[in-house]
């Protein structure tokens, strides 16, 4: 399954970067993950919609060749940060290339809750209806003191963390598997 993950931090030592490498390392088998960078994407800006750059053009691509997204990110302000919001913004777009694209959410923070509000506001976006993106239901990956949890290196060494995201994996896959062909393409 090809899946392309977008994460919501410009930051070079950014925690949800090192969390969706993690994915991409561990679940090679698996998961085809590609990691898109967002943080070149000029804003989105209604008046270009039609004649967007080729940045945009090849990050609009991508994700309409994935069979699904994988959503990482971290929480500002109680919400998600805005280059995440940006990106999700052109998805929404012309082509919609969202619209029916089946989606899991995770994110990480140094705090205890683990994103909890920004993941909130991140389902509300992905069901407007630019976006209408089926989300993997009741598996919701809140990963708090996350700074205790990955080492300099950038490996996961929390184990129940570990094994929480082998069931997710194992989840996603087969609510995919299940709902393959049930998923509405946009018209
Ligand atoms: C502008 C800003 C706002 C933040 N707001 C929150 C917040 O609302 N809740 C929270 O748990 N952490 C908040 N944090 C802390 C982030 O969770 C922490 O910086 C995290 O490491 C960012 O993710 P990253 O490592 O992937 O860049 C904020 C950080 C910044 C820079």
């Amino acid at each position: 399954m090809k899946i392309v993950a977008i994460v919501g931090s410009n930051r070079k030592n950014s925690f949800n970067m090192k969390l969706a490498q993690y994915m991409q390392r561990t679940y090679e088998g698996k998961l085809d993950i590609e990691i898109l960078p967002i943080t070149d994407l000029p804003f989105y800006n209604q008046e270009i919609e039609l004649m967007p750059s080729e940045t945009v053009q090849k990050f609009i691509g991508k994700v309409a060749q994935a069979d699904a997204v994988l959503w990482v990110t971290p929480e500002y302000n109680y919400s998600i940060p805005g280059i995440l919001k940006n990106a999700i913004d052109w998805l929404s777009r012309v082509d919609k290339v969202m619209v029916g694209k089946p989606s899991f959410i995770m994110g990480a923070s140094m705090g205890a809750l683990g994103t909890v509000r920004a993941q909130e506001h991140l389902r509300g976006i992905l069901f407007s209806p630019g976006i209408s993106s089926p989300l993997l239901p009741r598996n919701e990956v809140y990963i708090g003191a996350v700074h205790e949890k990955f080492d300099d290196a950038g490996q996961l060494v929390h184990e129940p963390t570990v094994a929480f995201l082998n069931i997710i994996v194992t989840n996603f896959i087969s609510w995919y598997d299940q709902h393959t062909g049930a998923f509405v393409a946009k018209s």
